[in-house]
């Protein structure tokens, strides 16, 4: 059995992950700043409290953690890290975590630390092609990423990167590229796309009109939480240190995404297209280098991981409408 650390176990991934984990027989130790909002934590120990707290977060990583999971962060979708009214708590909040969380952890000497870093970290002139963006690990540079949440990103990787060369932190490092599930955010302002999309659409009546952030022409790719964990515990637990991307390579645009939405749902949609916040033109993971080192590659595709959300939004819709 592994002593494993979930920093964020309170949040979307971070509440999967301590279910995997407890699956599995691992000992799991969850930390946030709250408790899962939907279902209760299974982690066998639960700390609340601050991790821009350095005394906190020097209580909460013993010694002897096998596997030190870094999901903890002030995010959220386009509509809450590209308006620029959270940009300086972004920024102070998920640096101050990291700065202590590094530190902390070679300090107790945890044998491996994971850290989810952001496709938002890729340079914003490689994105500006909807059919063609470029997201390559070893595009990074000469940086320019279009949202101050991805600079912190990046910022991270590289304190991160700097803990392992210098103090040798064993750390493992992934860009998340647009991760959804059942259990996320779906309606209080940091919802991503695939949840906004379905509650709209679980909203409307059939032949409705939904509105859609820009002109719907604007590209990503999205993975199923579970596909997600299992790259994150393979990387964990490999010679391999990254970055890699985990993601999907299935591309859409915003409309074709509403389209597969509305089709597991049944029922036929009209889009109104208004302004928004949009983030990069087009973003797609570029999977070639996690799938030859590891061998991973995602199992579930859009349409089926995207009617596993409906239902579970449908659910909640029809609870917050009674
Ligand atoms: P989330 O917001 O659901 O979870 C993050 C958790 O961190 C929250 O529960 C929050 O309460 C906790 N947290 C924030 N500040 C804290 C603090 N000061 N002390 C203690 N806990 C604190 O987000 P998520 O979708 O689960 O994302 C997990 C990680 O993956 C984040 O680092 C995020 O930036 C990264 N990521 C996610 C995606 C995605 O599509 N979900 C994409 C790219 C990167
Ligand atoms: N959230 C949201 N809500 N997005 C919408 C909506 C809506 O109602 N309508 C259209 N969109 C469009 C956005 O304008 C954006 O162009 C696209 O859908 C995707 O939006 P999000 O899913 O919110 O964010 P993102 O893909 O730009 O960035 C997300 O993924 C990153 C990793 O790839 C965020 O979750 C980031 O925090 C994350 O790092």
């Amino acid at each position: 059995m592994k002593k494993t650390l979930v920093l964020g176990a309170g949040g979307f991934i971070g509440s999967h992950l301590v279910k995997r984990l407890k699956k599995e027989g691992q000992y799991v130790i969850g930390v946030d700043l709250k408790f899962p909002e939907f279902s209760e934590s299974l982690a066998d120990e639960f700390y609340l409290g601050d991790l821009r707290d350095y005394t906190f977060v020097s209580q909460v990583i013993t010694e002897g953690i096998d596997e030190l999971y870094q999901l903890a962060a002030d995010m959220g979708g386009a509509g809450y890290i590209f308006v620029g009214e959270h940009d300086a708590d972004v920024m102070h909040n998920s640096a101050q975590i990291n700065l202590n969380v590094a530190k902390v952890a070679s300090a107790k000497k945890v044998k491996a630390l994971f850290y989810s870093s952001s496709a938002c970290m890729y340079p914003e002139y490689n994105q500006l092609d909807p059919e063609n963006p470029k997201c390559g690990e070893n595009t990074a540079y000469p940086a320019q990423p279009d949202s101050e949440y991805g600079w912190e990103k990046l910022f991270s990787e590289r304190l991160y990167a700097s803990f392992s060369r210098n103090y040798d932190l064993n750390v493992k490092i992934a860009r998340f590229h647009n991760i959804y599930g059942e259990e996320g955010a779906w309606n209080n302002g940091k919802e991503k796309a695939p949840a906004a999309l379905c509650r709209k659409i679980a909203l409307v009546e059939n032949d409705g009109i939904i509105d859609v952030w820009g002109d719907g022409k604007q590209t990503r790719s999205f993975l199923y939480i579970d596909d997600c964990l299992d790259a994150v515990i393979e990387l964990i637990r490999s010679e391999f240190s990254g970055p890699y991307n985990i993601g999907s390579e299935e591309m859409v645009s915003i409309d074709e995404f509403v389209e597969v939405i509305a089709k597991v749902a049944g029922k036929s949609v009209k889009i109104s297209h208004i302004e928004g916040p949009t983030g990069v033109r087009g973003r797609c993971s570029d999977n070639r280098l996690i799938s030859h080192d590891l061998g991973w590659s995602p199992k579930i595709n859009l349409e089926r991981g995207i009617s596993k959300l409906y239902r579970w939004i449908e659910s909640n819709v029809k609870v917050e409408s009674n």
